[in-house]
């Protein structure tokens, strides 16, 4: 069974997105550092009527990169073409892509740094000056062809802006680093996702379930959904706080949000490695999980969170953790 608090887009939720999805900077909760850069960025760009700067947008799966892209679009006033790294095979598919923007348009890039190298390449000059230079035909009748594109916004996305090439990165003007979202903004979410399917949810259940969402709204409106089922067959449909916390502690989110994935990665730090320092090679492999995965989805929240801290030599367990599991934390004597 899939885990519920993977942050990847699951498949049966990928209908519910339009509806979901707030459309506008007012709209869009949390994020206010990125959302407050953006406003003056993109009002800017307006009042001068040219593209906005090419906007690169990283974090972790789950916390609005696609939306903001979107939202970006919408107040900008113009369309968005939707594309992902690893679906631009050659630089044909990309010249295509460009080939069809009108000036001002988004050419949105989700999984940014997944793209080939040759396409990267293609990429800079249209970023930087707006024209690619393409080679037609092949041998003695190749031939160079420079085509000049219309002034675009280039919106690129990835879990890690350290995956990005250095030239490539460095073509963005503005760069938003998404955060995880408070308890409040979660809380907010979840409160206004209940109002568009007409759930009544209580206050407290609202903040329950935002307090164990891994500061991320996929994973509080896929959270949402599951509670409400259980509200409907094990009580009265009212999602209240018990409700709530009997639901998730059966789908096995703790209380602090952390799931057997978290508290299996911490138990072998403590158990194995007595706390660590540990490679995250290592403990990957201990867990059974791919080294990215573990790299982009569960340590991040870890060390958010203060169970987990980076060193030079490794991952190390803190005395959170230890309290947490029920270990007694070592003391140097
Ligand atoms: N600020 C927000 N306010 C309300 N809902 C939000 C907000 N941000 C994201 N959401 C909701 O959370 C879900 C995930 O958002 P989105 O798909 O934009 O994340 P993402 O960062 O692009 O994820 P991925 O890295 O997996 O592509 C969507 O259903 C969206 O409606
Ligand atoms: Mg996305």
């Amino acid at each position: 069974m899939a885990r519920i608090l993977d942050n990847h887009l699951m498949e049966d939720e990928e209908a519910l997105e339009p509806t979901l999805r707030p459309r506008y900077l007012k709209e869009y909760i949390g994020q206010d550092k990125a959302k407050e850069q953006l406003k003056i960025f993109i009002e800017a760009a307006k009042m001068r009527d040219e593209a906005l700067d090419h906007v690169l947008l990283f974090g972790p799966p789950g916390l609005g990169k696609t939306t903001m892209a979107f939202v970006i679009a919408n107040e900008l006033g113009v369309s968005l073409k939707q594309t992902a790294g690893p679906a631009i095979e050659k630089a044909g598919d990309l010249v295509a892509l460009l080939n069809d923007l009108e000036p001002g348009d988004v050419l949105f890039i989700d999984e940014i740094h997944r793209l080939p190298m040759a396409v990267e390449e293609v990429l800079y000059s249209a970023m930087e000056d707006f024209y690619i230079d393409i080679m037609i035909g092949s041998g003695d009748t190749s031939h160079s062809v420079h085509l000049d594109l219309p002034p675009f916004t280039l919106i690129g996305a990835t879990t890690r802006a350290g995956m990005l090439s250095n030239p490539l990165r460095a073509r963005f003007g503005i760069t938003g680093h998404m955060q995880y979202y408070s308890v409040e903004a979660l809380t907010d979410i979840v409160e206004r996702t209940a109002a568009i399917f007409t759930m009544a949810i209580e206050h407290d259940a609202a903040v329950e379930l935002a307090r164990r969402s891994r500061g991320t709204p996929r994973i509080a409106n896929r959270l949402l959904k599951r509670v409400r089922d259980y509200a409907q067959i094990m009580g009265d449909g009212q999602i209240n706080k018990e409700v709530t916390d009997k639901a998730l502690t059966m789908l096995d989110v703790d209380h602090e949000g952390l799931d057997y994935v978290d508290q299996k990665i911490l138990k072998t730090m403590i158990e194995l490695y007595q706390g660590g320092p540990v490679g995250l090679g290592t403990l990957s492999v201990n867990i059974a999980e791919e080294r990215d995965t573990v790299e982009d989805m569960y340590e991040p929240y870890l060390i958010q969170k203060g169970f987990m801290m980076r060193t030079k030599t490794g991952r190390v367990a803190t005395a959170k953790a230890y309290e947490h599991l029920g270990y007694t934390y070592p003391t140097e004597n």
